[in-house]
């Protein structure tokens, strides 16, 4: 199919304002006559407050008002459980009773004329509290089943599953691996922290928001004061980073709402960077067991994937850290459970390739485990267990690209070229590794609108309420609408991040392409379709001067009956170099190849950017990231960027290569796309210790590698 802009690597076409700083994100919006709050946390993790000082908080210059449980406005908390909340449990309700749940709880708020006043008089509220024993630490907590687990869609699954007799073949099995794998608690850490402007109007508000989904946050927050969400209009044009952090309305909103409320006039609240630690969700703490029988011959004989998690006390957050094992190689003998420990924490959420990079770590990692007990080459493992349908659902792959993704992935990174022996590869000092995982995401794509409309002097304005927090949207969607259209990118203005815009999923999952793409795909072909039929021109310029008024077209898609017919996943492999200097322990990723087999890409240029992010992103969780917890008192001990690392660009390795594989599925969505935002990020981290294995023969089952845990 020839395209005038689909798959061309066309530049960002808001890359100028980004860099000239013309791109406005949420805090930087002027609302005139803007207050500035301040939250107070709570510095207990469990129990109540047992009295509450604001008396100098009150008196303190330009303080305009101190909220806490006794004085702020009761509010209804209406039940809003919509995608992607936590289905189960009721969140958290700030500033109504005197429950602390978790370290870093809002307990007051401070409103004054400016940030510093606020952020001053903030420090001047005292509270004691009668503490309650809390639990923060998991290997304390029994875990429990979850009511229901959910996926990333909140489909329910059934949190314990069987097929075969797994214990009976593992018992048998000529080979047998069996460990325990832990990924820490990690936390998103886009550059640009929450924050929201609030603004009244009666009993209309105006909320300027860093979020993912700007139609959720309209709608918790008409839950949370009992209005309708008509009343309630969230604008969110850029998004600096969010991994996740943005798919939830968290309590932060709910308080800047509450501010200006009391307040009578317009509210900005933004968030530190160390209360990005208590407030916006996290990667949440696994533990996991994964057991692995097999053949000499390296078929899998049975696998047994027992995983458990951290959540808080009130919300059940439970992610799908168990589809690899249920779906990813052949095996007859299948056991997965998933538990959850419910804690004195702050909810998590999703956080890129949320349950999937955390369970795929545990399978890739036992996969190369085995690989080396049977002396057989971790690509060849894998081949002689790819199955032909996902043995879990019963159902043929839409398309599945992986031992493709294996052969363009080994041969772009000279695999041939492995001498297998661990410490067998050198280079001066440095222990050389090399390691390889495979990679894979559900493909999600879910009703979605969006509106074309044509204007006279053949110009068109695309728009759907979608968000962009990094990989490109506003340029894929102008490319989607010029080539739908028969416009030049140039006459196409898209735009987005406006619930008065048409309704979207979420912008995550990996789903905006999909699902938001079909739909701004849908619009224009109507647009274009109705302006040459109503004027009998051949071309869409000449069509609008003779029609001399604008055309409009709204669409709706959603999907069809093709998730009961196939089992749709993005697929792929990463192989990793790293060099590990073994005196002191320290770990360098040299080179990385990821391929993937994931549809139609719409952008090759901004597609390699996103997966170079999700690749470098799982180098942090391999070797950097860790929310250290202190067991005391819940608090998170490396709550700033100088003790909680993230990879800069001095960590991203210089040979980078990103592959896509070409697919043609016409079963996923009508573009033909799967999604990268979350794949790139999974099969990284065991990648890169499989290879730390290689280049040390020390396995490495609990994350991140660290220094010492090498030396
Ligand atoms: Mo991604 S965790 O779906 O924002």
């Amino acid at each position: 199919m020839t395209t005038a802009f689909i798959g061309k690597p066309v530049s960002r076409i808001d890359g100028r304002q980004k860099v000239t700083g013309g791109a406005t994100y949420a805090a930087e919006f002027v609302a005139p006559g803007a207050a500035h709050a301040a939250i107070v946390r709570s510095t207990a993790a469990s129990g109540r407050i047992a009295s509450i000082d604001s008396a100098s908080a009150e008196r303190a210059q330009g303080v305009i008002a101190v909220l806490t449980h006794r004085n702020a406005p009761r509010l209804p908390y209406r039940e809003h459980k919509g995608i992607p909340d936590p289905v189960i449990g009721e969140r958290l309700h700030v500033l109504q009773d005197d429950r602390v749940n978790h370290q870093g709880q809002p307990i007051a708020l401070v409103v004054a004329e400016t940030l510093e006043q606020a952020q001053h008089a903030a420090t001047l509220v005292h509270a004691t509290y009668d503490q309650d024993a809390a639990a923060t630490d998991i290997n304390q907590v029994e875990p429990v089943l979850p009511t229901q687990e959910k996926t990333d869609q909140g489909e329910a699954q059934s949190p314990e599953t069987r097929r075969g007799d797994p214990e009976g073949a593992l018992a048998a099995a000529e080979l047998k691996i069996d460990h325990g794998y832990v990924i820490p608690r990690e936390h998103h850490n886009p550059l640009e922290m929450h924050a929201t402007i609030a603004a009244w109007d009666g009993d209309r508000l105006t909320l300027w928001d860093k979020t993912q989904f700007v139609h959720n946050v309209a709608d918790e927050i008409a839950a949370v004061f009992g209005i309708p969400a008509e009343n309630i209009r969230v604008i969110s044009p850029f998004v600096g980073g969010a991994f996740g952090s943005g798919l939830r309305t968290w309590p932060h909103v709910t308080l800047a709402a509450i501010g200006a409320r009391v307040a009578k006039r317009p509210v900005k609240l933004m968030l530190s960077r160390r209360e990005m630690y208590y407030s916006v969700g996290y990667r949440p703490h696994t533990v996991q067991r994964v057991a692995l029988g097999a053949s000499r011959d390296g078929r899998l004989a049975a696998i047994l994937h027992d995983a458990h998690q951290e959540t808080s006390t009130y919300e059940e957050f439970s992610e799908s850290i168990l589809d690899a094992s249920r779906f990813l190689y052949s095996c007859p003998n299948v056991y997965t459970r998933h538990r959850i420990a419910h804690m004195n924490v702050n909810t998590p959420t999703y956080m890129r390739a949320p349950g999937v990079a955390s369970g795929n770590f545990a399978l890739e990692s036992a996969l190369d485990e085995l690989a080396v007990a049977l002396d057989m080459d971790p690509v060849e493992l894998r081949l002689r267990n790819e199955p032909d349908r996902d043995e879990f659902s019963n159902l043929p792959f839409s398309s599945r690209s992986t031992r493709e993704c294996y052969r363009v992935a080994a041969e772009r990174f000279g695999w041939s070229r492995r001498s297998p022996e661990p410490r067998s590869m050198r280079d001066g000092r440095s222990l050389v590794g090399w390691g390889m995982a495979t990679a894979h995401y559900p493909m999600h794509y879910a009703p979605a609108s969006a509106k074309a409309r044509l204007l006279p002097d053949g110009t068109a304005e695309v728009t759907s309420a979608a968000s962009d927090m990094g990989p490109g949207t506003w340029t894929s969607m102008t490319q989607v609408a010029a080539e739908a259209l028969g416009l030049p990118l140039d006459r196409v203005k898209f735009t987005l991040g406006d619930t008065r815009m048409p309704r979207t999923p979420p912008h995550g999952g990996s789903m905006t392409m999909a699902s938001v793409g079909s739909a701004v795909q849908a619009a224009c072909r109507k647009a274009r379709e109705d302006a040459l039929a109503r004027s009998g021109a051949s071309e869409i310029g000449d069509a609008m001067h003779r029609l001399g008024q604008p055309v409009e077209a709204s669409a709706d898609v959603k999907p069809g009956d093709e998730t009961q017919r196939f089992s749709m996943h993005s697929f792929g492999a990463v192989f990793v170099e790293v060099a590990v200097d073994p005196d002191l322990g320290e770990t360098r990723v040299r080179r990385m190849v990821g391929a993937y087999g994931a549809g139609r890409i719409v952008n090759p240029k901004l597609t390699r950017s996103q997966c170079i992010g999700g690749m470098i992103g799982g180098i942090g969780m391999a070797l950097m990231e860790h929310s250290v917890v202190d067991a005391r008192n819940g608090r998170v001990t490396n709550a700033n960027l100088a003790e909680y690392p993230v990879p800069v660009h001095a960590d991203a390795p210089p040979v980078m290569d990103v592959l896509f594989v070409e697919e043609h599925d016409p079963h996923v969505n009508p573009l033909g796309v799967k999604g990268v935002g979350e794949i790139a990020l999974v099969g990284v981290a065991p990648a890169i210790t499989n290879a730390i294995y290689h280049a040390t023969g020390r396995r490495i089952r609990e994350l991140p590698v660290t220094p010492d845990k090498l030396i």
